[in-house]
């Protein structure tokens, strides 16, 4: 028997860590310990993905909250190392790239546990960004890597990572998407919100870089109530979000955009079916980037750069500099678009990822680690 701990603790992380889970529990030859790091809390950002996504309730919870990244960092490898010397697992596996990721990563690795990482080798090649630091030193540590594009092995062979840990297997995001479209499809929200399909455009923010600075974020609030003056925004706002327009005094200027839609977080269905329907989607989340390219739906990525470049070379993606002006310009070339009737898959993003990383999992166990350096 394997002994696997799998780790997830903010939204993204529930979202990649389902599919794994379902194919863990379909292969006898795994035992699993699913730990919940408590990076994310609210009910509609945690709890809510459990039960939609059908998850199991996580074996462990170290409800370690929100911090500096220092404190949040400490706090889970304080947590997270006890479970891992009583549990005694062969691996540790942890998904994308939260404080969670390397904080349950260093303490595997210290404790001698292999680490593998799934969503590996990405790169934003851009430092500034928690998500960078967390990605270049989770895949430095890890003994399996796997990758959602090719992209990545020319990364991580430039960082000095043996090719012999690379496995290309596809996107467990895409997994779940594709395993959730059609009840997803099934989901009022459109009603409920009065909307018409492609008539109104989906927007996400929680990035630093856009949401911390209040001069950035002022900028791309005045894009939005140009925007809503033509189409219909919809809203669902991240808590960082949340805190951050009240703390720029910017509350009551969104509020009082008539045609603007300021909703809480929504479920993992709502957003999909929202996604699905929206004629342009406008965002600085890594993962809606992979999606809207499934969906054939225009997305706008208002950042400099994205660790996710095959969703602009095979898919619907496109970079915007977070100005009033250019989101206004890419708006309206955007709006023009139509949603893509030949969508092309990126290779690989079949809804087969977690299979085929279990299967991996299996033999390099099964080989006594054949593959350490
Ligand atoms: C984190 C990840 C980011 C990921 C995002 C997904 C890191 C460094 N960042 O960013 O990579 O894209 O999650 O959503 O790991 N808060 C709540 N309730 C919650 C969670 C957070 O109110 O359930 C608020 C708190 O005020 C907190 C702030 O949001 O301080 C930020 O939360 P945190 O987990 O530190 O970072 P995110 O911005 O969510
Ligand atoms: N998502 C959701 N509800 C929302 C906003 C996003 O279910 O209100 C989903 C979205 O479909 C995607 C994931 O959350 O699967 C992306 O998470 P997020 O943007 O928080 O993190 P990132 O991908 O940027 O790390």
């Amino acid at each position: 028997m394997t002994k696997i701990i799998c780790v997830c603790g903010a939204r993204p992380n529930f979202i990649k860590i389902a599919p794994l889970m379902r194919a863990f529990h379909g292969n006898s030859h795994f035992e699993t310990l699913l730990v919940h790091t408590g990076q994310h809390y609210d009910e509609n950002m945690s709890k809510l993905f459990f039960e939609q996504l059908d998850i199991p309730k996580p074996d462990i919870n170290l409800e370690v909250g929100s911090g500096s990244h220092a404190v949040q960092t400490a706090q889970i490898m304080e947590r997270f190392e006890p479970i891992v010397l009583k549990y005694q697992p062969h691996y540790v596996l942890v998904v994308g790239d939260v404080n969670s990721t390397i904080a349950c990563g260093l303490v595997a690795v210290k404790l001698g546990v292999r680490l593998i990482h799934v969503e590996a080798g990405l790169r934003s090649f851009d430092r500034t960004m928690p998500e960078e630091i967390n990605r270049v030193l989770t895949d430095s540590i890890s003994e399996l890597l796997f990758i959602t594009e090719k992209s990545a092995i020319t990364n991580l062979q430039k960082e000095g990572i043996n090719s012999h840990k690379i496995h290309f297997v596809g996107n467990v995001m895409i997994d779940t998407l594709l395993a959730n479209r059609e009840k997803a499809c099934q989901s009022e929200v459109l009603s409920s919100l009065k909307l018409q399909p492609g008539e109104y455009v989906l927007v996400t923010l929680h990035r630093p870089s856009n949401v911390d600075d209040p001069q950035n974020l002022t900028a791309i609030i005045d894009a939005f109530a140009e925007i809503q003056k033509e189409m219909t925004v919809v809203f669902p706002i991240h808590p960082r979000t949340r805190k951050n327009l009240k703390n720029a005094g910017l509350e009551a200027k969104v509020s009082g955009m008539e045609n603007l839609l300021l909703l809480e977080p929504v479920g993992y269905l709502e957003f999909l079916c929202l996604m699905s329907s929206a004629r342009v989607v406008l965002t600085d989340s890594g993962g809606i980037q992979e999606e809207t390219t499934i969906l054939g739906v225009p997305c706008m990525t208002l950042r400099e750069n994205t660790e996710r470049p095959i969703t602009i070379t095979e898919g619907t993606n496109r970079l915007v500099h977070a100005t009033t002006g250019d989101i206004l310009d890419k708006f309206r070339q955007c709006q023009a678009l139509k949603h893509a009737k030949d969508i092309r898959y990126p290779e690989l993003w079949d809804g087969k990822a977690a299979k085929r990383i279990i299967r991996i999992i299996d033999e390099h166990f099964r080989s006594g680690h054949a593959y350490k350096d």
